[in-house]
């Protein structure tokens, strides 16, 4: 596994690449690797030649109060478990390196950002498609993958994929858990015994709402009245949102007769944790390239 700290090295490579006709898997991440992030690179192990990861802790897709700072780094044990899980290039830049201070266009999302998450993180996804403009130029990757766990991320890079034409395929993977159900993530770390305990009810209460679709239910306000309920009584989060909307476009629903998303977030004491499930009236959808 090489280690690549310049752009220039990391264009350099990937222009040896495509000459070569290598095809080439992109995993973007921010490191603090976990299972979440292994999977996704196993993942690419099957679709291209060569896997390129990327760690950088974006700092233009964390508002003024967010945990930017304080975000988990660990670069050589991310080293060592990208070198297992035999990562090819490892692209770990500087903040100066990825933004030197001369930008001249600044990209805005315009749809899928005013629900969900998108809602009280205001500019999160502007930072998040400015950073992966970059990734997917600089990586030149034929497929990225990501993690269905940050499902309104996916709906928003596919519109920028859309929208751009970029000549790169997402490949969406299901949401990796705990053996308990908790989906994997390294916010986790930040919660107390007690609380990790009580995270588990999250998942546990969309397999309630799943259930209750497959059963018939159709009425969307209802389905989030039980969903809310349920944390409320299981856990002493504070729920921030939990919501159902169609999927990947995330459109308000009136009635639940297509594929939707059901979506919660819910603050503990120094953690916010997502999760979601995607469904359709039938059951579960399994995902691959969207
Ligand atoms: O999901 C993440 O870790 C980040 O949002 C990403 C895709 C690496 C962009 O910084």
């Amino acid at each position: 596994m090489k280690i690549i700290r310049t752009i220039e090295e990391l264009t350099s490579i990937t222009g040896q690449l495509k000459e070569a006709n290598k095809t080439i898997g992109f995993v973007p991440t921010m490191g603090y690797l976990h299972e979440g992030h292994t999977t996704l690179m196993d993942q690419s192990k099957t679709y291209a030649d060569i896997l390129i990861v990327s760690i950088f802790v974006n700092p233009r897709q964390f508002g003024p109060n967010e945990d930017f700072e304080r975000y988990p780094r660990d670069e050589k044990t991310d080293q060592t478990i990208a070198a297992e899980h035999d990562v090819d290039y490892l692209f770990m830049p500087s903040v100066d390196e990825m933004y030197p201070g001369n930008d001249v266009v600044t990209l805005h999302v315009t749809d899928r950002v005013d629900v969900l998450c998108g809602k009280s993180r205001p500019n999160h996804f502007d930072g998040v498609a400015t950073v992966l403009t970059k990734l997917f130029h600089l990586t030149r990757a034929d497929y990225v993958f990501f993690g269905l766990k940050d499902a309104q991320q996916v709906a928003v890079v596919k519109g920028l994929v859309d929208t751009f034409n970029f000549p790169v395929k997402i490949i969406a993977v299901p949401t990796v858990r705990e053996v308990d159900g908790l989906a994997k993530s390294s916010r986790n770390v930040y919660l107390s015994d007690k609380e990790r305990q009580e995270a588990i009810y999250l998942f546990k209460a969309l397999k309630e709402a799943k259930q209750l679709i497959i059963d018939g239910e159709k009425n969307p306000v209802m389905i989030k009245e039980k969903v809310k309920k349920y944390i409320e009584h299981h856990t002493n989060g504070k729920i921030d949102y939990v919501d159902i909307l169609t999927f990947p476009s995330l459109d308000t629903v009136e009635k639940i007769n297509q594929q939707i998303i059901i979506a919660v977030a819910v603050q503990f004491t120094k953690a916010r944790l997502i999760d979601n499930i995607i469904v359709e009236p039938s059951g579960t959808v399994p995902y691959a390239i969207i």
